[in-house]
């Protein structure tokens, strides 16, 4: 078959909307999310301006992680539908102008698949005997969600490991058989006309031979050095490549904690096998590991990250750009205010939607939702988020570790989508399978599209300006201010044109001093999230004392360089 190269090229230009659909809209009324709910959004989804659709998950799982320990790949959850459903979803986004890229996790199965059943059974001539990571007696890994990363398996008389969860037993990548599989599993949903996939923890699929013990005092992280960016991951991922390459179907590698030039080992060059990487080093403006050691937020630490990887990928490689998803709490809650919730979400969206790279919105960022704060440990559904209450800081109060749950619990962004004021905000007929976070009342999308000046409505016009706009998709990125603690400003140039995003990350008005050579020059405001202040569209000159910040007050203002 031909290689369809360039056929995937449109990711470049592309906005994506994550949905994380056992929250996003129950469509048959038992409080559980699901494809017909998603069918009846899609034009609300479309109406953002998005033109793909990333969705987590969708395969039958017993929900140890909600999805991410998968039980069968070429099915739906019979919560969220059937194939049929989904291919109604998938041709209906397609009529609609919007991609569609499935989750592929290949890391892990669940140990309810078949393949892990019959692998426990053992047994020389057992052809699925070698699909796992079995040993008889386990090294000093730790797992990144539920203590030790090997459980001994009674049936089989063996330990198996898991990076994960118990429920998330590794496969074993080295085994050819094993890829194979994943072949045959991209084909299934190739075939049926998805357009690519978003791939779970694809740096950790390929062990250090011998599996030898981690080393340093940070557990997790110690144990990691021994399977991130593995010794045959590139060689792996060729193989999936050619797939891939066979139905012109974007790859985007989910990287946890891979560095900026492993990455680029990914995106450019020989070893090119994935068209974005998501990094995770602006997460860590607080700390990833919240429920471990706590950090407050620092701006400065974030503009690093972004501009590291902006700076580094620049003409080699392709950024995905994104602040929130289904693994991090709601940004207002952690990066901006909840004092100033329109302000800093509609900041925070400037901050990022404007580098270069594509951005992904996270269902329910758009309206500005916010983390949950839940009484009690127990209320909590979360895999990590339980064990790390159990497992770190014992001796604080209940209420200490209950403040960093609060921080950085993912159930935070798993709360269902507040559609409307009415019970349930409008999410299900019935009692929602999670709690729905109580300030719904007035965060909702049927409020947010009644004002103009809401951050729903502002997002689309971050949407429409990035559009068809070649300065902001393609121009170069420079970043200023670095030192400063407040203010976020970057530049993007294309010829002698440049569009400049300065945003403030304080709640205090500022007065921020524009680098030397900006005074005085005429300037274009695009945007701006202060509709009150600024008249969209003026030409005016830029102040020569400063300029005058409010709130989280943003802007993308346009210059003609000399
Ligand atoms: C990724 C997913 C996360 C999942 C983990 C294990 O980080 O985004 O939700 O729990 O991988 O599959
Ligand atoms: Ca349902």
């Amino acid at each position: 078959m031909a290689v369809k190269k360039e056929a995937r090229e449109w990711y470049k230009e592309a906005v994506f909307y994550q949905i994380w659909v056992r929250s996003f809209a129950d469509g048959n009324g038992d409080g559980i999310g699901d494809l017909y709910g998603v069918y009846d959004k899609l034009e609300y989804v479309k109406s953002l301006g998005v033109t793909a659709i990333w969705f987590n998950p969708l395969y039958p799982s017993p929900n140890a992680d909600f999805g991410y320990d998968i039980s069968d790949y070429c099915n739906i959850h019979p919560d969220y539908g059937d194939l049929d459903q989904f291919k109604k979803v998938l041709n209906r986004a397609h009529e609609l102008g919007m991609k569609v890229i499935m989750d592929l996790v290949i890391n892990h199965t669940s140990d309810e698949h078949p393949w892990f059943l019959e692998s426990r059974k053992g047994g020389d001539d057992n052809p699925y005997k070698d699909y796992y990571i079995w040993r008889d007696e386990p090294n000093n890994w730790d797992s990144i969600f539920e203590g030790k990363a090997w459980e001994y398996d009674p049936v089989r008389g063996q330990y198996y490991l898991h990076l994960f969860a118990k429920k998330q037993p590794d496969l074993n990548m080295d085994n050819p058989a094993v890829r194979e599989e994943v072949k045959k599993v991209l084909r299934f949903w190739l075939s049926m006309g998805v357009d690519g996939f978003r791939e779970d923890v694809i740096n950790f699929i390929s062990k250090k031979e011998g599996l030898p013990n981690g080393i340093g005092f940070l557990p997790i992280i110690g144990s990691m050095h021994n399977y991130k960016d593995g010794p045959h991951i590139h060689e792996y991922l060729a193989e999936f490549r050619k797939v891939c390459d066979e139905y012109g179907a974007v790859q985007i590698g989910e990287g946890p904690m891979t560095t900026v030039n492993n990455a680029l080992k990914y995106l450019s060059g020989d070893t090119k096998s994935m068209d974005m990487m998501f990094s995770f080093d602006h997460m860590m403006a607080d700390c990833l590991f919240t429920e471990y050691y706590h950090r407050p937020f620092k701006l400065i630490r974030f503009k690093k990250a972004l501009s590291r990887w902006q700076y580094k990928l620049a003409d080699k490689a392709w950024n995905s750009l994104y602040l929130e998803n289904h693994d991090h709490p709601r940004i207002i809650s952690r990066y901006g205010s909840e004092k100033f919730h329109r302000e800093s979400g509609t900041a925070l969206a400037t901050a990022y939607m404007f580098l270069k790279g594509t951005p992904f919105i996270y269902q329910g960022q758009e309206i500005g939702m916010t983390n949950i704060r839940l009484k009690s440990i127990d209320d909590y559904v979360d895999v990590s988020t339980i064990n790390n209450y159990h497992k770190y800081h014992l001796k604080d109060t209940v209420e200490q570790r209950l403040r960093r749950i609060h921080l950085s619990s993912r159930d935070s962004a798993r709360t269902p989508v507040q559609w409307d004021d009415s019970e349930n905000a409008g999410f299900s007929s019935a009692k929602p399978w999670f709690f729905v976070n109580p300030n719904y009342k007035t965060i909702n999308v049927a409020a947010e599209e009644k004002d103009e000046n809401s951050i729903l409505n502002y997002y689309r016009r971050c949407v429409k300006l990035r559009e068809g706009n070649s300065v902001l998709l393609y121009g170069d990125y420079r970043e200023y201010a670095h030192d400063n603690p407040f203010v976020y400003m970057y530049e993007r140039r294309k010829g002698r044109t440049s569009c400049f995003v300065i945003c403030s990350f304080t709640g205090q008005p500022i007065t921020f001093m524009l680098p030397k050579g900006f005074a005085g020059h005429s300037a274009k405001m695009l945007l701006t999230n202060y509709p009150d202040k600024r008249v969209t569209g003026r030409v005016g000159k830029l102040p020569e004392k400063g300029l005058k910040l409010s709130p989280y007050e943003a802007m993308v203002i346009k210059m003609k360089r000399v």
